[in-house]
């Protein structure tokens, strides 16, 4: 299915105000040289998104966070409500990412109620999924997928056609190793599969896929039918890179 690819770096937990402004300087440069042919976002550390929506403005890239709160506002000490990104205008944000999922005990109903959390503000989630080794060696992997996405789905019903997904296999992420298109591929299809049978409307939702996508392996991948953009950690910081990655994603 054609549609506008989308290309979304996550920065993780790197940066600072001089590095982000000319990580952000570089690619408005690069993208005004060469304008995208697809949609693209940064998804930045909390305290910076004030500094990079200044930076955006005027620009086409889109805003994101790492992040969202399950909650709507209160006693939760640390978090961020998808009210409060919403404010310093964010249009993306990350829910579930692996990171979140092993270091910070996120499960898949905790990741579902972020994505209802960032849906009624308006946001648009980049819900993450994705195996680890273990599981893809014990042949779990199409099941532990189903399983991760179809929690967002029950949570969230037909606002489900609102939302990105992000196929992240954890043994791909940080690692060099990343997953054949032939790999990526088959999975997407599964996911495509999945989220047409649970909405009508869901004909139209981006599935990514993450795990050490970079300039040398992009067009590859994103030459499969079902790959409908990037999520890009490691070669988002370098703005040659990731903009490669998006000359490719046209
Ligand atoms: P990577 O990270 O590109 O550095 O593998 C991807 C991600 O974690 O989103």
């Amino acid at each position: 299915m054609m549609m506008k690819k989308l290309i979304a770096g996550n920065w993780k937990m790197n940066g600072g105000l001089t590095a982000n402004d000319s990580l952000v300087q570089a690619l408005l440069a690069g993208l005004a040289a060469q304008p995208a042919g697809c949609d693209v976002a940064v998804c930045v550390p909390f305290p910076y998104l004030s500094q990079v929506h200044g930076l955006l403005a005027q620009s086409s890239i889109g805003l994101g966070s790492q992040d969202v709160s399950a909650h709507e506002s209160g006693a939760y000490t640390g978090e961020v409500s998808a009210t409060m990104l919403k404010d310093f205008g964010v249009r993306y944000c990350l829910a579930g990412h692996s990171e979140r999922r092993l270091y910070h005990g996120e499960t898949d109903a905790v990741v579902a109620a972020k994505v209802q959390r960032a849906l009624a503000a308006g946001l648009t989630p980049i819900v993450c999924i994705g195996e680890t080794l273990a599981e893809r060696e014990a042949g779990q992997t199409e099941e532990v997928v189903k399983r991760q996405l179809a929690a967002v789905i029950q949570a969230n019903g037909h606002c489900i056609s609102e939302i990105v997904v992000a196929y992240e296999p954890v043994w791909a992420i940080g690692t060099g190793k990343t997953a054949t298109p032939e790999q990526a591929q088959q999975v997407h299809a599964v996911l495509r599969a999945q989220l047409q049978a649970a909405s009508p409307q869901a004909g139209h939702i981006k599935i990514l896929y993450g795990g050490s996508m970079n300039a040398a392996n992009a067009a590859q991948l994103l030459a499969q039918p079902d790959i409908d953009g990037g999520l890009i950690g490691g070669a988002a910081l370098k703005p040659a890179d990731f903009l490669t990655i998006i000359a490719a994603a046209k």
